[in-house]
């Protein structure tokens, strides 16, 4: 794109736009996550204890994800996850305790820097911009990544001409990765309930974080809308190496989509290992339908 001065300018500023921005690239790569070994946890929880009030949301919580990992939460209504999801992303502080991001560690996650740690997040409420079109909602989630300076946005040149241009490749990517072809212009408010969802998740996903925090993402679908989605997590995980963090009521689904499950109750973690293990762990069982379950006879949530 062209501003409005002609192209005089622009070429002209062209070079030192250019090494900034250069500079700036450089610089966000070195504070960018550094991730851990392979195989390392790549979030890491220590002891998180918090209250409100009376109320203990969280009481020594203790958790390890492994990087590309998709790890379910799941557990009764105000067992803890969603007070969990909003410790990881710096809207809650703990009382007690430590989270681990990559290698470096909070007694509050910082929530001014969680783009630049490459953590996003979806909310158990839709939060979109209904009046907006579906592909600018998508780029609202880079919003953050803008480096250039508000003459330059004005002017439409440097910087900002190749922001936008990397922000619609970014958009169209995950687009066309979650199959959002067809309602790419449409307005997000008009949309089924399922598809928002789903543009949700797109838009978290934009700006490719390392670790992706999904608060009920299948809430509300229809059987038909959860395995979809269900298969555009797994593809996020596939194409981009996302580690996943995924909160969900249906056991069904989380059992079939998690490589771990991490089983609340009360604020208290009661179990954490691969699916088939959870399922049939008693403890469990007895949370899930408080009464005791005999799992001789197959049973398993
Ligand atoms: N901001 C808050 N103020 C007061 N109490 C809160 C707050 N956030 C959470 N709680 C309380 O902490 C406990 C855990 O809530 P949380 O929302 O984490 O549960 P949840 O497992 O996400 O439940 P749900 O499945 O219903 O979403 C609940 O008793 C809840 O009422
Ligand atoms: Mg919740």
């Amino acid at each position: 794109m062209t501003g409005v001065l002609g192209g005089t300018l622009e070429r002209a500023l062209a070079p030192a736009l250019e090494r900034a921005g250069h500079r700036e690239a450089e610089a966000g790569a070195r504070r960018s996550l550094r991730l851990p070994a392979h195989g390392g946890p790549v979030l890491a929880l220590e002891d998180i204890t918090l209250s409100f009030g009376g109320v203990t949301a969280l009481a020594g919580i203790s958790l390890a994800v492994r990087a590309g990992e998709i790890r379910a939460i799941i557990g009764p209504n105000g067992a803890g996850k969603s007070s969990l999801v909003n410790i990881v992303s710096g809207a809650y502080r703990p009382d007690a305790g430590r989270v681990w991001i990559g290698e470096e560690s909070f007694s509050q996650v910082p929530a001014h820097r969680l783009a630049q740690l490459g953590v996003a997040r979806t909310f158990q409420n839709l939060a979109l911009f209904r009046g907006l079109d579906v592909v600018d909602n998508i780029v609202s989630g880079l919003a953050y990544r803008a480096r250039s300076t508000l003459v330059e946005q004005v002017l439409g040149i440097g910087r900002a001409a190749r922001e936008t241009r990397e922000a619609r490749a970014a958009a169209d990517e995950v687009i066309a990765t979650l199959r959002l072809e067809a309602v790419r212009d449409r307005r997000a408010g008009t949309l089924p309930y399922g598809l928002q969802k789903r543009v949700e998740l797109a838009r978290a996903l934009v700006a490719r974080p390392r670790i992706l925090l999904l608060d009920e993402p299948l809430a509300g679908m229809t059987a038909t809308e959860k395995q979809e989605m269900a298969g555009f997590i797994r593809a996020a995980r596939e194409r981009w190496g996302t580690t996943i963090i995924l909160i969900e009521h249906d056991i069904g689904l989380v059992m079939g989509l998690s490589d771990q499950v991490a089983v609340f109750d009360y604020g208290r973690k009661i179990a954490d290992g691969p699916p088939a293990e959870v399922r049939t762990d008693p403890v469990v069982i007895d949370a899930y339908l408080g009464i005791p379950h005999d799992i001789e006879a197959g049973g398993g949530i």
